[in-house]
């Protein structure tokens, strides 16, 4: 995982590329979501972006990922500004208005260092997906990072890509960012910008 300080690496990671493409597109007071908090980083992330006047909520369906989560976004001193869900992305729906989300973050698969078995499903996902772009407002982003290299995983990132360039009729902007000459498939990033 990376942090603002860490030393970039070229060609950035995809969770490097994702920070820095939603870098400048939320502003202070925005509400915003983190679909899969994990270890809190992209939390932490997320709740720096939108300062004290804005809101970041966050989901994860294991303890262990809130936990750390909550433990991260205290230690940065912006605890007041996240709301937590231990349930599933997948309900995200019932926690924000429709149009109201500036922005939305998905990093799939498994949690490091927890259990590898318990990683984001292409059902739940999908689902999420569809409550995703009901919330976000028009010009609202979305970033998704798949990883095809776990049991599962292909069939999730291809099931995501095909969910998001669907999207191009409904007038949405579409990017696709991956590593090349990789060993294993890479982790790849979805970017979208809702039409
Ligand atoms: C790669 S980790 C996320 C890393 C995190 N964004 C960070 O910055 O540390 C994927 C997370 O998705 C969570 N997850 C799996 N299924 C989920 C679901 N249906 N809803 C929400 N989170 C889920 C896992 O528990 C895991 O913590």
């Amino acid at each position: 995982m990376i942090s603002d300080s860490a030393p970039n690496q070229s060609p950035p990671r995809p969770t490097a590329l994702a920070w820095m493409m939603l870098r400048d597109w939320i502003r202070p007071g925005d509400t915003v979501i983190d679909a899969t908090a994990g270890n809190g980083h992209d939390t932490v992330f997320l709740a720096e972006r939108v300062g004290p006047t804005g809101k970041v909520l966050a989901f994860d369906v294991q303890d262990a990922a809130i936990a750390a989560s909550r433990l991260r976004v205290e230690e940065a001193g912006t605890a007041a500004r996240v709301e937590f869900h231990r349930c599933s992305h997948a309900l995200m729906g019932k926690f924000a208005e429709a149009g109201s989300v500036a922005a939305i973050m998905f990093n799939l698969g498994y949690l490091p260092g927890e259990d590898h078995d318990l990683t984001t499903t292409t059902s739940g996902t999908l689902s999420a997906l569809e409550a995703a772009g009901r919330l976000l407002r028009p010009g609202g982003f979305l970033s998704v990072i798949c990883y095809p290299g776990h049991e599962g995983g292909m069939e999730e990132a291809c099931s995501v890509e095909s969910w998001l360039t669907a999207k191009s009729s409904d007038h949405w902007r579409l990017a696709k960012y991956a590593m090349l000459g990789t060993r294993r498939p890479a982790p790849f990033l979805l970017i979208a910008s809702k039409g």
